[in-house]
């Protein structure tokens, strides 16, 4: 069955609580990336044109010292989801009490308000984290509906998303613009996409996509593997491969997952080595049969970018999760590039970045606009790829 999404509710004169993921990177109490506020805007504007009251909140970082309570505040978001919004948030200081609730009452037709962030909770006993089922039916007193746009934090089973929709009441909890958005992309390609489907792994540990690798493996046509984990796979069909990256308690199981590929799993031919893991030491492209002793792997090789440029071509649907090499080094940036290059030049396919690194390396390196999806999932977008199903979507009402 379908999820119900905003435009399903009557939000006139409604009190909205709203679940965004704001947990956003920041440096000196600044934002240094606000793609998570920017995309939860249609939401957001959405309920405030239709009449609904705006309460948001998220979490930010994990909160565990009563310095987190200074260091880790919303209040910088609240500020930037203003200066986007180009209306006032009116910013409350804590989580629960009698200033939170005076302002929600407060709160008219069309305004917003944001609270702290929601881990203050878990300075006294993990109440937020562990989904304290007074917390979530205190925060679920404080409307009359409930809008989960988090999807960055779908996976987690927390007082401010499962919680609520436990307490909200019956077919009163709705998916954001963005959380829709998310399931169809990510939710579509893995249970139901248009084939060929490619799926690009890259990244430095296979123990951090095996799940991905075992839920694609049946799903997908081919799965192109780069960045360290590779070495992993090659080291596991007996090749050298000097001073790079391999995880060894891992080479069983990257053996046991090749044998089950049947062919499926696409191995670089070739890498960029140096002897060491920096951007201007001396480097080459040498064939996979023969990386140096005294040599790392960086990145993928030109032939290996023709090779997967060539699958690429054949894509209906597109999943890319994991960056092919250093791509923070230009010198090591090419393979990613490449594949960047490939995704870009597709025509009337579906391509989706599953978040985290490679969401990172495609709006660093100008890709951004090429994607039908950037997830805006890290660990989330991960757990949906491997065909888990997220609480914080289950927990949404049936249409
Ligand atoms: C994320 O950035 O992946 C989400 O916001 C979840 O954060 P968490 O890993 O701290 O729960």
């Amino acid at each position: 069955m379908a999820k119900k999404i905003v435009t399903d509710l009557d939000l006139k004169n409604k009190k909205v609580l709203v679940r965004l993921d704001f947990n956003v990177p920041m440096k000196d109490g600044k934002i240094t990336n606000d793609n998570r506020i920017v995309a939860a805007l249609p939401t957001i504007k959405y309920i405030l044109e239709n009449g609904g009251k705006v309460i948001a909140f998220s979490h930010l970082g994990k909160v565990k010292t009563k310095e987190d309570l200074i260091s880790k505040s919303i209040r910088p978001a609240a500020n930037r989801l203003a200066e986007l919004l180009e209306k006032e948030v009116k910013f409350i200081p804590t989580t629960k009490g009698p200033e939170l609730e005076a302002a929600v009452d407060a709160l008219k037709p069309g305004e917003i308000m944001m609270f702290e962030n929601t881990r203050f909770e878990d300075l006294d006993g993990k109440k937020e984290s562990s989904n304290d089922p007074e917390l979530g039916k205190y925060w679920a007193s404080l409307g009359d509906l409930f809008v989960n746009d988090a999807f960055g934090t779908a996976h987690r089973s927390h007082a401010s998303n499962i919680g609520i929709a436990a307490n909200i009441g019956e077919g009163k909890t709705a998916a954001g613009f963005l959380m829709e958005k998310e399931i169809k992309f990510i939710g579509g390609a893995v249970d139901n996409p248009t084939k060929p489907l490619i799926a690009i792994l890259g990244g430095s540990k296979v123990s951090d996509k095996i799940g991905v690798i075992e839920n694609l493996l049946d799903k997908a046509d081919k799965i192109l593997v780069g960045g360290a984990m590779m070495f992993t796979f090659l080291r596991a069909l007996g090749k050298n491969t000097g001073k790079s990256m391999v995880e060894e308690d891992k080479l069983d199981l990257a053996k046991s997952l090749l044998d089950k590929a049947n062919g499926k799993l696409v191995l670089p031919i070739d890498t960029v080595v140096s002897k060491e893991f920096n951007n201007d030491a001396p480097h080459k492209t040498v064939s996979v049969n023969n990386i140096p002793e005294d040599q790392m792997g960086l990145d993928i090789g030109a032939a290996t970018i023709k090779l997967f440029s060539e699958e690429i071509s054949n894509a209906k649907t597109v999943v890319w999760n994991g960056p092919m090499g250093v791509f923070e080094m230009p010198n090591y940036a090419k393979g990613t590039i490449g594949v960047c290059e490939a995704i870009a030049n597709l025509k009337n396919s579906t391509t989706i970045i599953g978040g985290g690194d490679s969401a990172a390396a495609a709006i660093q390196l100008g890709y951004a606009s090429k994607f039908t999806h950037i997830s805006t999932g890290g660990g989330a977008s991960l757990e949906y790829l491997e065909g888990k199903e997220l609480p914080g979507i289950v927990s949404i009402s049936e249409k």
